[in-house]
């Protein structure tokens, strides 16, 4: 019915001549023009917005897919050549020779910081570290065993209820303060709801360490004895945090900025997007990964486990396998790879079979043709999982730590969305399929 125009193959290689395409609707002699808006690279974005207005039909993406809901700087994706960017720069060369921190100041204010830059960011958000005594009470309000990331919601939304001197969205002194108390005490949050959960008591920030450090300490420390960080291992989570810092458009990114769009409160938006990373098909995959490779059990076991992902009526996924974006590589999973055996070789382990277990499946996957036709890749989560059991981290703790990590692109984000004047309230719209008008019964008709 509809004919429209594609952006030139120009456009999709990055060399985005601004033009347009037309969008007619067979048989009523209407069109509309759309505007193609260029990106600085990838391909140009027809502006639908006059579509409705104009030929009087919405248009039709569930998931998004082929939908740019937002204009950003922040972070770029090619999902078919396997590149990200933040700010320009590759991921690889962040990962290589930025710290977590420095990453952190590129996303919310668009440069490396400079050496004075850094000093005081690193400052600012070394004093927000410690979280309000009476939070504290919070954690004893929930059961032992409820999963952190259910503390983490509860907690981090009821930072709303602390922090009045921030809450002013439209004062960029008070974001700035909120952008800093977010980044500073999620670690803490996050180590306090693992704490909670078995038992022993929390551990108070310590301000001479990095900021993955910190983290690593408020987990593991106990104050019975003295705990020394492992340099391998505070630079592994340090890694882990950049390459979970930020992703563009995702679900909960998404959900951060339509919750943000109504002008809540940064904390709020914050608890919103922990809410939409912990399903499975999100920031839950690496605990899902992990409790995939314990169901598989052992590499004998792997071809019937791949037939049952391959059965479309067995609902089974080959976690950490996949992503709406990437149709080639992840290269955050290739950097993982790589400091997956650096964290095995430091722990000294040699033979961990889920790792053994992990390769095969890759190997297998790589080469096997519903995976390749399909371009599933292993993803993120297949090796982040690995390595954080093998750092000792538990399960449960998984998906929090990438919480903590995407704290830093969730609020960058929503600071950016703030600070955009042509920013509007988010409200899709929908094919309605359900009844048409109709009157309501009585209740003696309805019998
Ligand atoms: N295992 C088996 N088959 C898969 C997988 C998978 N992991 N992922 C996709 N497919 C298949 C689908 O069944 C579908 O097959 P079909 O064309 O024969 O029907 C095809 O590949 C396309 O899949 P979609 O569901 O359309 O892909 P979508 O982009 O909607 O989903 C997602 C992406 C959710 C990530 C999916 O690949 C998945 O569920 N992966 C496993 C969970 C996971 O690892 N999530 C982490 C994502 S990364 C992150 O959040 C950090």
């Amino acid at each position: 019915m509809n004919e429209m125009s594609k952006p030139g193959a120009e456009a999709k290689s990055g060399h985005n001549a601004p033009g347009s395409a037309t969008l007619t609707l067979d048989g009523t002699g209407k069109s509309v023009t759309l505007p193609l808006v260029p990106g600085t690279i990838g391909p140009a974005v027809a502006d639908i917005r006059k579509v409705y207005p104009e030929l009087g039909i919405f248009t039709f993406d569930p998931g998004y897919g082929g939908t740019a809901a937002t204009e950003s700087k922040i972070t770029y994706i090619d999902g078919d050549a396997g590149i990200l960017l933040h700010r320009g720069y590759p991921i690889e060369q962040l990962a290589e020779k930025c710290s977590f921190l420095e990453v952190a100041y590129l996303l919310l204010n668009g440069e490396l910081p400079n050496k004075a830059q850094m000093a005081e960011f690193d400052t600012g958000v070394t004093r927000h570290t410690m979280i309000h005594e009476q939070l504290r009470r919070f954690y004893d309000g929930f059961r032992r065993d409820a999963h952190p990331m259910a503390v983490m919601t509860g907690v981090v939304g009821a930072m709303s209820a602390f922090y009045h001197d921030s809450l002013d969205i439209n004062d960029p002194e008070h974001r700035r303060i909120s952008a800093f108390r977010l980044i500073a005490k999620v670690p803490t949050i996050a180590a306090w709801a693992y704490k909670y959960s078995i038992g022993q008591p929390f551990m108070y920030p310590r301000n001479d360490l990095s900021y993955a450090e910190n983290f690593l300490y408020m987990m593991n420390a106990v104050p019975a004895e003295p705990y020394n960080v492992s340099p391998v291992l505070a630079r592994a989570m340090d890694r882990i945090l950049i390459l979970h810092a930020d992703h563009e458009q995702n679900a909960s990114t998404s959900t951060v900025r339509l919750a943000g769009s109504t002008g809540a409160n940064p904390f709020a938006c914050i608890a919103a997007g922990i809410a939409s990373l912990w399903g499975p098909a999100h920031g839950g995959a690496n605990e899902a990964v992990l409790k995939m490779l314990a169901e598989i059990g052992h590499p004998k076991n792997i071809p019937d486990f791949i037939a049952k992902v391959k059965d479309k009526n067995s609902n089974v996924r080959l976690m950490g396998f996949g992503h709406r974006v990437y149709k080639n590589f992840d290269p955050r999973a290739k950097i993982l790879q790589e400091t997956c055996h650096e964290v095995l070789t430091e722990l000294g382990i040699k033979d961990e079979p889920l790792l053994d277990l992990a390769m095969e499946l890759e190997k297998i996957a790589t080469h096997d043709e519903y995976f390749v036709s399909r371009k599933l890749y292993p993803n993120v989560d297949f090796y982040s999982g690995i390595i954080l059991k093998a750092m000792g981290i538990p399960t449960s703790m998984f998906t929090v730590l990438f919480a903590v990590a995407r704290t830093t692109g969730w609020i960058s984000q929503w600071k950016e969305m703030m600070e955009d004047p042509s920013q509007r309230i988010g409200r899709p719209r929908q094919v309605y399929t359900g009844a048409p008008l109709r009157d309501v019964p009585t209740a003696a008709e309805r019998g």
